[in-house]
């Protein structure tokens, strides 16, 4: 009854959507989605989802059950399906050999191996994760040790969705990339997998490479990516110094079209999975291959970053006359940005443990992070008394003698910044780490106002 079988090992952030829009659009494609994790499973096949995106829950539930399948069956996967995709997590390695740079290929080097182990016919495996340049050399050498005699072939399938767009960008994506080996038995594969997505991506979209350009091309997407932002929040300083304003500054130069106006919205700092781990291992593998000019001109992107968010804590503290012990800090935003619960490296992180560790109190409010997430990533048990997460907004601010603006949640533009103003103490800042809010009107009101990347006034 179905033309093709498809299994995905891995059901997060990419897993998931992705395969949720599969199933959408090619109802003859029957798409299994399978990981360790129990319990993220059940989510999966719950009314309250482990990904928030919108737009995914009505395509999920669309779908599940008929042509889309969540399970923890990863060996009987393996078996039924024609195209097995891979998309585990690939963090920063944290220990020996390329420490804190190169990326943790543990969660794909064992997905190989039980690939090996319950495969009994050939298969085309296709990597989802974003890993280094060469891993299909690993996943192969890995599958050939198993003994079978079964030619599989290995492809190369980057994924460049953003969270909180997850689902617009699977429907229209810039382009697919798909790499292959340059033999005729790597060409049909290509071809096959091209098939998959021709069902609603236009061919010319569709990109074919050999598998290291396209492993490559992933790392070097989010590099040139996270560099324009380390790039305009480096002159957003130099903006603060001359008295330049930054959106200013960057809607003049965003119109010159080969610069274009995306992804230069200066702010507090980049966060997310992937950026910096992807920049990292970049550094690594230029370091690796010999080019360590290269890696000192990509590491720059990072060290940036840091600065970018240490900058912005500081500029707290200084307004403060170097102590905020005590003070109420309202953090309006922890996602890495909006649209998504998703809090890996998000700035928040820094900025709070930064301003924890100056004494002072935080109450923090995130329309969609649970808060047991954030006192995890903030490394504070639930009782300690100088951190709170509310509700709402309002219950973060009453008493406050600032409100930061972490994340650029649409909410927090809508928000009653005169009833706000008269539940804080005075003088009340804002601190607006994502130039969301009209300043102009919040002076009115009587705020004082810090941004980023504008005159001080
Ligand atoms: P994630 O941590 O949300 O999901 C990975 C899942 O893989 C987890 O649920 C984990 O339990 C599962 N897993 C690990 N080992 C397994 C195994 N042996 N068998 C079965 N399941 C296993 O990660 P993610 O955000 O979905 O990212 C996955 C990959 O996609 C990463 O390489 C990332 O760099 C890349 N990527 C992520 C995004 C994004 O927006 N998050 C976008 C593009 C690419
Ligand atoms: C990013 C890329 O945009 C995706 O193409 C890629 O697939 C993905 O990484 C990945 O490989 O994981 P994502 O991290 O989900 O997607 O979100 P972005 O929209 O890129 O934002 C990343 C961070 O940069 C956020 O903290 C955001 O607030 C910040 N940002 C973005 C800025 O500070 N300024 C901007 O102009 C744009």
């Amino acid at each position: 009854m179905f033309s093709t079988k498809i299994c995905c090992i891995g059901a997060g952030y990419v897993g998931g959507p992705t395969m949720a829009m599969i199933a959408k659009k090619c109802p003859n494609v029957r798409v299994e989605v399978v990981d360790i994790n129990a319990d993220r499973i059940a989510a999966w096949n719950s009314d309250q989802l482990p990904v928030y995106e919108p737009g995914l829950d009505e395509i999920v539930s669309e779908a599940r059950g008929t042509n889309l399948f969540f399970t923890t069956g990863v060996e009987a996967a393996i078996k039924h399906a024609d195209i097995i995709f891979v998309s585990v997590n690939t963090p920063t390695k944290t220990y020996g050999l390329g420490a804190n740079r190169a990326a943790d290929l543990r969660f794909v080097e064992s997905v190989a191996r039980v690939i090996a182990e319950n495969a009994d016919e050939s298969k085309i495996i296709v990597e989802k994760s974003t890993i280094p340049v060469r891993t299909a050399e690993a996943i192969r050498s890995i599958l050939e040790t198993s003994g079978s005699g079964h030619a599989h072939q290995v492809l190369s399938n980057p994924e460049f969705l953003a969270e909180g767009t997850a689902v617009s960008d699977l429907e229209n994506p810039d382009r697919i990339l798909i790499g292959g080996e340059t033999t005729p038995e790597g060409q049909v594969a290509i071809e096959r997998l091209a098939g998959v997505y021709g069902a609603w991506v236009p061919q010319e979209r569709i990109i074919r490479t050999n598998l290291w350009s396209s492993e490559l091309a992933k790392l070097v997407a989010n590099a040139f990516l996270a560099q324009r932002i380390s790039s305009i929040n480096s002159i957003s300083a130099l903006c603060e110094a001359t008295e330049a304003d930054v959106d200013e500054v960057a809607n003049a130069i965003g119109t010159d079209s080969r610069i274009g106006p995306k992804f230069l919205k200066a702010s507090v700092g980049f966060g997310g999975s992937c950026f910096q781990k992807d920049v990292l291992n970049l550094v690594y593998l230029c370091g690796h291959f010999g080019l360590p000019e290269v890696a000192e001109y990509w590491e720059s992107v990072i060290t940036m970053n840091q600065w970018q968010k240490k900058r912005f804590a500081d500029s707290v503290v200084q307004a403060f006359f170097n102590t905020v012990s005590n003070k109420r800090l309202a953090v309006l935003g922890f996602a890495f940005k909006k649209d998504t619960n998703d809090t890996r490296e998000t700035p928040a992180i820094d900025v709070c443990k930064q301003l924890f560790e100056e004494q002072a109190s935080l109450a923090i409010y995130d329309p969609k992070v649970e808060t047991d997430k954030i006192y995890r990533d903030l490394a504070v048990s639930e009782d300690e008394p100088r951190l709170e997460v509310c509700d709402s907004a309002a219950d973060a601010v009453n008493g406050a003698n600032a409100i930061l603006i972490i994340t650029e949640w649409d909410e927090f533009k809508a928000l009653d910044f005169e009833a706000l103003y008269d539940s804080m103490v005075k003088p009340a800042w804002i601190f607006d780490g994502r130039n969301l809010l009209d300043h102009a009107k919040l002076r009115m009101i009587g705020f004082k106002v810090r941004s980023i990347g504008k005159p001080l006034k």
